[in-house]
Order: structure tokens, then C-alpha cells, then sequence
């Protein structure tokens, strides 16, 4: 078999390639997804839906206490019950969501360092009998004193703020002081936002097989980043890579929940090497609660000086976030503050308070998803302040080039976004007068807010193999998180080769496979997609050195290959083996010269009950610029969950804490209100044409994250516009309008 390999790396703006040819139609299409059949069937299995033979089942054990040490535990009464086979604990190997971040400390549960946190699993040959034996362990604590659980300026700052991923996040530039206090109009206005909690559908669950013969590991489980994970689930077992088998090839969503080691794989990894049984666990939805990692909470004051005519002349954007000690990640909230407007004096930080909760970890957007939400609020503010209409105060400041960095950015339609989303929503007909317009009970108000999210590529790479028979398969460790990962990378293999979807197969989600980027920081799409390109083209290379000719005289079409007046199908110019390319896109120096971010505007009709209070949203209406879409029907899909989700933000979101002892009392989705069907609104999503060469070689920007970075500020902005009043304690709940 003919096996080639083959790397880009991103230096430079690139040019045309056989993608944009698209002989099949396929890049582009609103097409359904590859695999929609196996999941709307049940014939997907996820991570805990694998039975080895004779599986034990385990259950957690979770911390009462947020803060102390354990001093020991009693088993009788668990081991008591009928069908309980061991008490796993994984002790100083378990890193329980520490993992999650980059510092990823090993830490052992004799230590309590927050609510809820993993100490131990009770394993039985049922799930019932598991849990039960669970209830009945007794846990002796020694409670410490000091719980820091509450956000305030003064509270105690972290001892390692610092996560060099997000090192663009903070700017002092120019004279700030000087420039506010002599700007003509002023905004100073301080947001809060709360903690928000990981819940994704299919909750952490894993599957987990040893090998004693081999020393192997077999692991079915649910990840974003499949190759990072095998190898820390690895390094926790004190075993080599290779002996990890992980599979991941279905995915409940993530939202960056699932993008590191987290505690059930070790529990199940630990407890089936000891056991020399099968072992699965599922964590439930009131444990993960306690498990599945926080967004952090937040205090943010923005502060805007303008000129009378609305040029922005000194802009500020101040975080507080929260943490546990030692974590490097921080919530990012002012990303985009440094890229997003105009200004000569900008000012830019964030500072990370020590708390004894749950980590704060990545959630979709992090740092944009609140962070635009307070800086859009205030644009807005600015606006009013200012009497002047909100699309044109943004269109009045728009930068020539990033007012950080200096550099040029690859694309910005932010400006057409604004105006034809504008028209398209018909935003002439908003009073600029709060409380003006009046339908019975009903205040109705409208809102606008721009949508801004950096663009990153990652190291990514998949093997495409041509078969004799004809047809191609895809494979990479890549995974599909909901997103439609299985579709595009097969329409882009599809246009490039000349195949129809159907003669295409994808292989995803598993550590023996090529490493990819994963599904992460909305790098994903175009870090998988054209690691596929590059490796389609290898294998053009290699047919066109089969026939004797150049590449460029190749043309693949359905299921052809036709080069001058001859046309032979694909099958033949294979030849009797397979041919097989490993294609890997790298990011490069074109990252630093070229700003990357997708834009959009986002316009929100809400109505407000002028007697209860009760805030209900009629309409959302974005317009985004985000390069090539490769399918606008998955494109369109996460638009909405991203617009639904700032929408969450904006009105329901919020972890409740019991200030006294640290715990999250509302931790089930019958308390932790996320809108449902019935809440969410007609939305209507468009696409600008954008072509971003600077960002990969497929033109395509990263869609995931964007709808939440903004939408939110949206709505809030509309309920100022039907009420007067503004709310900057996030969420917006009925009782602070009344
Ligand atoms: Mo996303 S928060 O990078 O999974």
C-alpha cells in the first residue's frame, strides 16, 4: 500500500485549491448529518451504553463539606449490601476536575477542597445496589473554617492568575486616566455576572475493559480532545499511551466540559485494573453539579469616554473572576475588548479572587460569552447616553486595524453585519425613547449587540484512504460533539476526490487514529476540514505518479478521474491496494499578522409584562461573517444553540450559592433554569459571504461559539428599551424590573 504524508502549516495567505473547484457540489450544502440516522435510531452508542461482559457498575461518593480534610471513612454498612463488590478509592492518583486545566495538579481526596467534590466510588454488580452501598458510606471530616465562596473586590486573589492561551486578553495602551476624565461623555458602569454549571445532555460517563495479559486499557468515554485525554489517563495509571485504547466517537455535547481527563474515566480506569472486571459509570445529573466544572462568576466595570459625536476616545474593561489556588485558567471576559472598537486610550485586565468552589473552567465562548454581555450592555448604555442610535455609535467606531496589536485583520464585515442585519430586522421602526412602545400589558422593546469571538487554528491531522473498490475513508481522532464533524469532513473529502457523500466513510473519535485538534475553542471545523484537504491532495499527488502525469492535468468527478479525452472511474486509478495520505494543517506566522475574529450583530425583540414583570423574547435576528460556511444547515444549528445560550445569560442562568457553606443548591435542571423550547424565540440566521484566507486554506472561520458571544447584551438591551430599566446584575430575572 502507498502511504504518503503531508503538512501545511499556515505561514502565509493561501490561495485556490481543488476545494474550491467543488465538483460535487458538497462544500457548502445544507446537507443532514452523516451519522443523524444512528443517533434519532439508537443505534449510536455513547460512552456508557457499551455492556462487556459481567460490568460492574459504580456509583460516587461526594464530598458534604467544602473545605477540610477527611479523616477516615466507614465501610460496614456499605459493604453490607447485597451486591456490592469494592470500594474504589483512587487516592492520590485520581486528579478529579483538576484535569481540566492546563496546570493539571494530581491531587488526593483526603482533601476537600470544595462541595461535591469525587472522594470515592462504591462498585456493584448493579447500578442500584451501588448507589444505595453509596448513601451508606459514612465519611468522618474534619471541617476548616474561612470558606471563600463569595465574589467581591476584596476578595482574596488567587496565587497563580496567568494562562499565556489568553495572554491577548489584557492591554494597557495610551493614557486611560487622562483620556476618561477628560472625555466630553461618560459611561462607568459595573456588571455582574454569576457562576454558571457544565450540564451537557449525556452526562460524563465512561466504559472502562483491562487487559491484564496486554497491560491494556480499553475505554469507551465522552471527550472533546481525545488524544490529550488518553495520554493523561495514561500518565494517571502509570502506563504508556499505547496501552490506552479510548473511544469517543459519539458525543452528548461538551461545551468545554469534556475537553480534559475527568474524574469517572480514572474511577472506571482504576477500579477495572483492580478489579479485573469491567466497570461503567454514568455520573448523575445532581452530581455533576458538583463535578462538571463552573463558568466562572464575575465582576466587570466598563468604563467608555466619547466625544459628543459618539468616537470612543478611552475604553476600559476590568475583570474580577474566581478560581480555586494553583489554577492558571481565568475567565477571559475581556477578550474582546482589546480588538472589538476604536480608541487611543484602552485599558484591559483581569485579576483572579481565590474561592473554594468547583474549578472555573472553559464554557463555550469563555470570556466572551459574559464578557460581551457587559461590554455590549455598555455600548448600549453609551448610546443612550448619548442620544445617538446604537448601529450607528458602533459604526463610528470601527478600527482600520486591530488597535492592539496594529495589525491588519484577515476580515471584518462587522460593519455590514450592523447594517444589514439592521434592515433585515427593521430596526428603523425602534423608539429610541424607553418605554414607548405599549401593546396592552405588554412593554415592547428592541435591542442590538455586535458578536465577536477570535478565530484560532489548531494542529490537526487525518488519514484519507482511497480503496480499490473506489471509495474513501476519512480517519482522525477528531470527534463530533453535535456539531456535524462526521458531515463536513466528508463534503470537503467529497468536492477534493470526486465522490459523493455515500462513498465516503469517517472514522472519528478514537486514540489510535491520527491526532486532531479535537472540538475546542471553535477550532475544530476548520483545523479537521483542511488537515483533510491537505491529506486529499497527497492522494491526488499519488495518482497523478500512478498515471505518469501532473496533478494539475486531474480532474475527480463523480467517481471519475478524467485527464485530457481519457476518463477512468476512481476505482481503476487506485489500482489493486489502497492509497493512503496523512494530512496535518499547522498554525503559523500568518496568526500573528493577521487578526482573526467572526463577527456578527445580533437583533432581539422582547416584550415585558408591565404588571408581572414577566420578560418573554419574540425575536432574535443575526447576520454573521464568519468565512467560508461549509454547511449552512450544522452552521445554522450552532448559531442557534449559541444564541439560545446567550439568551440563558441575559434572563436565567445562575448557580445558587449558599453563601454560608459553599454549596450550589440549585443543581438539577429542574432548578437551574436554561430556556426551553417553549422560551426560545423565532430566530432567523444569515450568512455574509466571507472568505478568510489568512485563517486556513478552506477560507472558513470558527461558527461555534459565536451566537453566545453577544446575543445576550441583545436581549438586555431590548428589555431597557421596553422597560428603562437596566439591570447589570446578570441574570435579568422579573423581580429586579418591578
Ligand atoms: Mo469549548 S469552551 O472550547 O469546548
Amino acid at each position: 500500500m502507498s502511504s504518503t504524508t503531508a503538512t501545511l502549516r499556515m505561514n502565509a495567505k493561501q490561495g485556490l485549491n481543488r476545494a474550491d473547484h467543488a465538483p460535487q457540489g458538497l462544500i457548502g450544502a445544507p446537507l443532514d448529518r452523516k451519522e443523524g440516522p444512528l443517533k434519532v435510531s439508537g443505534r449510536a452508542p455513547y460512552a456508557y451504553e457499551h455492556h462487556p461482559a459481567n460490568v460492574a457498575f459504580g456509583y460516587l461518593v461526594t464530598a458534604t463539606i467544602a473545605r477540610g480534610k477527611v479523616n477516615g471513612y466507614d465501610f460496614d454498612a456499605a459493604l453490607a449490601v447485597p451486591g456490592v463488590v469494592a470500594v474504589i478509592d483512587a487516592g492520590k492518583r485520581t486528579t478529579t476536575q483538576a484535569a481540566n486545566t492546563s496546570s493539571n495538579p494530581e491531587q488526593g481526596n483526603d482533601h476537600v477542597t470544595h462541595y461535591g467534590q469525587p472522594l470515592l466510588m462504591v462498585v456493584a454488580d448493579t447500578f442500584e445496589a451501588a448507589r444505595e452501598a453509596a448513601a451508606k458510606v459514612r465519611v468522618d471530616y474534619a471541617p476548616e473554617e474561612g470558606g471563600r465562596f463569595v465574589l467581591a473586590e476584596e476578595a482574596p486573589k488567587a496565587k497563580t492568575p496567568g494562562y499565556p492561551f489568553f495572554n491577548k486578553a489584557n492591554m494597557n495602551t495610551g493614557d486611560f486616566d487622562g483620556a476618561f476624565a477628560t472625555a466630553p461623555v461618560q459611561v462607568d458602569a459595573t456588571y455582574t455576572t454569576p457562576s454558571q454549571i457544565h450540564a451537557a445532555m449525556e452526562p460524563h460517563a465512561a466504559t472502562a475493559s483491562w487487559d491484564e495479559a496486554e497491560g491494556k486499557l480499553t475505554i469507551h468515554a465522552s471527550y472533546q480532545m481525545i488524544g490529550n485525554v488518553a495520554a493523561q489517563l495514561a500518565k494517571v495509571l502509570g502506563i504508556k499511551a499505547d496501552k490506552i485504547h479510548l473511544m469517543s466517537p459519539y458525543v452528548g455535547g461538551g461545551f468545554g466540559s469534556k475537553l480534559g481527563l475527568n474524574p469517572e474515566s480514572v474511577m472506571a480506569a482504576v477500579a477495572a485494573r483492580a478489579l479485573k472486571r469491567p466497570v461503567k459509570i454514568a455520573i448523575t445529573r445532581q452530581q455533576l453539579f458538583g463535578i462538571s466544572g463552573r463558568r466562572s462568576d464575575s465582576i466587570q466595570r466598563i468604563r467608555l469616554g466619547a466625544e459628543a459625536d459618539g468616537r470612543i476616545l478611552a475604553i476600559a474593561h476590568e475583570s474580577l473572576v474566581s478560581n480555586r489556588d494553583g489554577e492558571t485558567f481565568y475567565e477571559p471576559a475581556g477578550i474582546s475588548t482589546p480588538t472589538l472598537y476604536a480608541g487611543e486610550n484602552r485599558l484591559v485586565s483581569h485579576r483572579q479572587a481565590a474561592m473554594d468552589l468547583m474549578i472555573s473552567v472553559s464554557m463555550r465562548a469563555p470570556g466572551e460569552a459574559i464578557g460581551m454581555l457587559a461590554l455590549e450592555s455598555a455600548m448600549d448604555e453609551l448610546a443612550h447616553t448619548l442620544g445617538l442610535d446604537p448601529v450607528e455609535l458602533r459604526l463610528r467606531n470601527e478600527p482600520d486595524t486591530d488597535p492592539q496589536a496594529g495589525t491588519p485583520f484577515s476580515t471584518r464585515k462587522l460593519a455590514k453585519c450592523l447594517t444589514q442585519g439592521a434592515e433585515a430586522f427593521g430596526w428603523a421602526e425602534r423608539k429610541p425613547q424607553p418605554g414607548a412602545r405599549r401593546e396592552g400589558d405588554w412593554l415592547v422593546g428592541l435591542g442590538v449587540a455586535a458578536l465577536s469571538r477570535n478565530n484560532y487554528l489548531s494542529t490537526s491531522s487525518a488519514r484519507v484512504r482511497l480503496t480499490p473498490a473506489g471509495t474513501a475513508e476519512i480517519e482522525t481522532d477528531h470527534t463530533d460533539i453535535g456539531t456535524g464533524t462526521y458531515t463536513i469532513l466528508a463534503q470537503v473529502a467529497g468536492d477534493v476526490l470526486g465522490l459523493p457523500m455515500d462513498a465516503i466513510e469517517v472514522r472519528l473519535g478514537d486514540s489510535t487514529l491520527p491526532k486532531s485538534s479535537g472540538s475546542g475553542g471553535s477550532w475544530g471545523a476548520a483545523s479537521g476540514a483542511s488537515s483533510v484537504l491537505v491529506a486529499a491532495e497527497a492522494l491526488i499527488e499519488q495518482i497523478a505518479k500512478r498515471l505518469g502525469v501532473e496533478a494539475d492535468q486531474l480532474t475527480f468527478k463523480d467517481g471519475q478521474v478524467i485527464t485530457g479525452n481519457r476518463t477512468m472511474p476512481l476505482a481503476d486509478a487506485v489500482g489493486p491496494e489502497p492509497l493512503e495520505a496523512e494530512g496535518t494543517i499547522q498554525s503559523g506566522a500568518v496568526q500573528l499578522t493577521h487578526t482573526q475574529v467572526a463577527y456578527g450583530a445580533v437583533f432581539a425583540e422582547v416584550a415585558v409584562n408591565a404588571v408581572t414583570g414577566e420578560i418573554r423574547v419574540r425575536r432574535l435576528d443575526a447576520t454573521l461573517a464568519a468565512g467560508r460556511i461549509l454547511n449552512p444547515k450544522t452552521a445554522r444549528s450552532q448559531v442557534l444553540g449559541g444564541l439560545i445560550w446567550g439568551m440563558s445569560g441575559a434572563l436565567m442562568e445562575e448557580a445558587a450559592l449558599d453563601e454560608r457553606r459553599g454549596v450550589f443548591v440549585n443543581h438539577d435542571l429542574a432548578e437551574y433554569h436554561v430556556p426551553v423550547n417553549a422560551d426560545a424565540p423565532a430566530i432567523d440566521v444569515t450568512f455574509l459571504e466571507e472568505d478568510d484566507r489568512y485563517a486556513n486554506p478552506l477560507g472558513v472561520k470558527g461558527i461555534g461559539e459565536l451566537g453566545i458571544c453577544g446575543s445576550g447584551a441583545a436581549i438586555a438591551n431590548a428589555v431597557f428599551n421596553a422597560t428603562g430599566v437596566r439591570v447589570r446584575d446578570f441574570p435579568i430575572t422579573l423581580d429586579k424590573l418591578l
